[in-house]
């Protein structure tokens, strides 16, 4: 009982349907209570399950927000497609997936198992391991250039200077053991191209990034723009490794929950272990959405609703 599903057009509806059904989402989920807020990085667990975010940014730079789309939270694996973009710019589309791999695993996104299941030993940059084989790929001469080419890009996403969370990232560092033994065992096989520690802990870094669904939706929104930040005017990303991007999030974006997401919400997206969720609707634009309490798989609850809502009110699965 959602009301009718709008059939896909080329364009966003008019700006009073989309500000009308943002609010209009925001007052149907803002009372659901299901799901978990993240604690096993401690300082996600001071959350409050009630914060609650959405905004839509468009490809001709309007935006619409309700409830607390400028609250920032840590970008967490929203961070994950975004650096593979960065990467494939700089070293070409083909060398990254060479490097990393792009299939899906049907596996948890911490999972080892996707790691020795797969001959090549090549993941997706969705998952953790993908993720940090990708961050090993950052050019630059040290760890200090690696980490700014990224957070650098990162913020060319989002069309601001985005900034590190200390507490968030402190937190993770001191308990994200099971990364490093990842990105160890990856090094084992040749598919780290950086010192492990070194990739897990830039890894780290990118994920405790501070942003807010406004910027996912302006990250999302550069991403259907074909790679030129709508605020900004920026070109971020070249076209061609743009729609690569979308492919992978659309393959593994919510890992072993893809299918069903691309099923109902017809696609792509990626989700956050903060609460963070943004969905890219090519050629009309962004959708973020912030909402702390987690399924089982890590995915926003609130966050899935909503951009199922608002996926079939405004006419944006690509099915
Ligand atoms: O590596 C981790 O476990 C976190 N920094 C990110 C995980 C995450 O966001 C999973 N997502 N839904």
């Amino acid at each position: 009982a959602m009301g009718p599903p709008a059939v896909s057009t080329g364009h966003l509806p008019p700006p009073g349907v989309v500000a009308e059904l943002v609010r209009e989402a925001h007052g149907r989920y803002g009372a659901v209570t299901e799901g978990r807020v993240a604690d096993y990085i401690p300082a996600l667990a001071k959350a409050d399950p009630a914060w609650f975010g959405i905004c839509v940014a468009g490809v001709n730079g309007q935006a619409f927000e309700v409830g607390e789309a400028e609250h920032a939270f840590s970008i967490q694996s929203i961070s994950k497609p975004f650096v593979f973009a960065l990467v494939c710019q700089a070293l070409g589309g083909g060398r990254a997936r060479a490097a990393i791999g792009v299939n899906a695993t049907g596996l948890p996104f911490n999972s080892v198992m996707a790691i020795e299941l797969n001959g090549e030993r090549t993941v997706n940059p969705m998952v953790n391991a993908g993720a940090i084989a990708t961050t090993s790929l950052a050019p630059g001469a040290d760890a200090q250039e690696r980490w700014r080419f990224i957070l650098d890009g990162l913020s060319r996403f989002a069309g601001r200077t985005l900034e590190m969370d200390e507490e968030v990232y402190a937190s993770e560092a001191a308990t994200n053991q099971r990364n490093q033994g990842i990105a160890r065992l990856l090094h084992g096989y040749g598919r780290m191209y950086c010192d492990p520690d070194e990739a897990t802990d830039i890894y780290t870094r990118q994920c405790a990034v501070r942003v807010t669904a406004r910027d996912l939706a302006v990250m999302g929104a550069t991403l259907a723009d074909g790679g030129v930040n709508p605020m900004t005017g920026e070109r971020v990303l070249d076209a061609d490794r743009c729609r690569r991007v979308l492919a992978v999030m659309a393959t593994a974006g919510l890992y072993e929950q893809s299918g069903d997401w691309l099923y109902e919400v017809g696609l792509p997206g990626k989700s956050g272990v903060a609460g963070g969720i943004v969905a890219i609707a090519p050629g009309k634009g962004g959708l973020g959405v912030f909402s702390p309490p987690l399924d089982a798989a890590g995915n926003s609850v609130r966050g899935q609703l909503v951009t199922r809502f608002l996926s079939e009110r405004l006419g944006l699965n690509l099915f």
